[in-house]
């Protein structure tokens, strides 16, 4: 904690807010485009882009210490209002998702009044512009006159063409749904001790006796949803930076020709990233059947036509509780498998992956690693903890993984995990662990034969 009697920890947090400001501006003084763009500049900047851990770690300390600040001066009534209506926010973005006013504002760059609004969209006008004043308040789109509104640097991730729409989607119509049933199911005698995947949150909103990733294969409605989902997670890999793990981790050293099977890849969210980056890979997507058809005859020959050209790209469908993936790869690559299941499941996955490992062979787990929000002594973290006084997971700056977690929780009863529990699970399917990779935001945990 901050030891200065005088200025406490407003003025800590303050000076760190400061100095992370500092590295900020210079990040983007020497971009190609040596401005920080205001809210209102509707456009994409090269800096938005930029994987630098420097540039992450300051931007983590201002969301961070910024709330953190808010919530240490405000009157303590006024703070739990404003996040018991928190929901709202969520709420609005759904709408415009649904009623595609992001597009609509596209026709209109210097904004459009909410009565030509209403006429496109078949809403009425003053409700329309409640909503997006509510959202222009919190920053999504720019009320540029009274009843004007136009598109701004972050309403523009919700055009329909960017992935993140269709995440939007995902989480503004199942997720919060099913999220409004999580009460009566954590009280529920038996569904909530339960850490069955068909005891939730999600089947008690959508009445479906099976898993989610069930209904997604499996019935005609969960397909629509399941199409939605697949888009909606290469926008959660732009949103998390996902895409990470392809420069950070050492893919080049693993040598020409090397195999790289990426175990429940979706359509192949990062495999399409490895085929344009590492040519000399040879990448093996697996996932279930609707979803490798998917990949194989949409997504690949659209966005990446010369590794289905050149053979390096292979598409086999796996359930991988029941099935061996292809054997022998040097990396079986899981990106957000492991905190989809409870242990038991994740144990079988991983045990049906080490049936056919090889001493070359290893596993990456690319995942959250969750911290706890109290310090502890440097040497027992495998993360580098936040400055005090702020909090030592950043806070707000790394909320996501949190509400990630919980969303794991109302979707399918599992869970997001830190490192001693990846150890364990790891341990259990007879596998060695033997390093982190921290990547700023997310992990990859690295296990071999033992
Ligand atoms: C959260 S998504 C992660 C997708 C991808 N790894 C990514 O990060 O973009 C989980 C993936 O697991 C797949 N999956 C679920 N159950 C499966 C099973 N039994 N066998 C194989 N894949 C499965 C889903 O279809 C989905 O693509």
């Amino acid at each position: 904690m901050v030891s200065n009697p005088v200025h406490g920890q407003i003025s800590a947090l303050a000076a760190l807010i400061s100095d992370a400001t500092k590295i900020v501006e210079a990040h983007f003084s020497a971009s190609s485009k040596p401005l920080v763009p205001s809210l209102e500049d509707a456009s994409e900047h090269p800096v938005d882009q930029e994987l630098d851990s420097e540039l992450r770690n300051a931007i983590q300390i201002i969301e961070g210490a910024c709330a953190q600040l808010s919530a240490t001066v405000a009157r303590p009534s006024h703070t739990i209002v404003n996040k018991l209506m928190g929901f709202y926010e969520p709420a609005c973005l759904g709408i415009v998702l649904t009623f595609k006013i992001p597009d609509i504002l596209e026709e209109k760059p210097a904004g459009m009044h909410i009565s030509e609004i209403a006429k496109k969209t078949g809403l009425e006008e003053r409700k329309i512009g409640r909503i997006l004043r509510l959202l222009a308040t919190k920053h999504v789109f720019t009320e540029v006159s009274e009843n004007v509104f136009a598109n701004n640097r972050l309403s523009i991730q919700l055009l329909s063409d960017n992935h993140i729409s269709s995440l939007g989607g995902h989480f503004t119509e199942e997720c919060i749904r099913s999220t409004c049933f999580l009460a009566e199911v954590l009280g529920d005698k038996e569904w909530g001790p339960s850490y069955s995947a068909a005891q939730t949150a999600f089947n008690k909103w959508s009445k479906q006796d099976g898993t989610m990733f069930a209904f997604i294969e499996n019935t005609p409605e969960g397909r629509k949803l399941g199409a939605r989902f697949g888009t909606g997670m290469m926008g959660w890999g732009t949103a998390c930076q996902g895409h990470d793990v392809v420069h950070e981790f050492p893919w080049e050293e693993l040598g020409d020709g090397a195999t790289v099977c990426d175990l429940g890849g979706g359509v192949g969210n990062i495999t399409l990233q490895l085929a344009k980056t590492y040519p000399t890979l040879q990448l093996k997507l697996q996932d279930l059947p609707e979803t490798i058809k998917r990949a194989e005859n949409q997504v690949w020959p659209e966005k990446c036509p010369e590794a289905i050209q050149e053979k390096r790209i292979v598409f086999k469908s796996i359930d991988f509780f029941k099935e061996t993936p292809i054997a022998g790869c040097n990396v079986y690559f899981l990106k957000n498998i492991i905190h989809d299941w409870p242990a038991d499941d994740c144990i079988k996955i991983l045990s049906n992956v080490r049936k056919v490992m090889e001493p070359h062979s290893r596993i990456l787990l690319h995942e959250y690693i969750l911290q706890d929000a109290c310090r502890v002594p440097d040497e027992q973290t495998a993360f580098k903890q936040a400055p005090a006084p702020l909090l030592p997971n950043y806070g707000a700056g790394r909320i996501r993984q949190y509400n990630l977690d919980l969303n794991m929780m109302t979707m399918l009863n599992s869970e997001e995990r830190g490192l001693p529990d990846f150890i364990r699970l790891g341990a259990a399917a007879g596998l060695r662990f033997v390093k982190l990779w921290d990547l700023g935001e997310t992990g990859v945990v690295e296990f071999q034969l033992p």
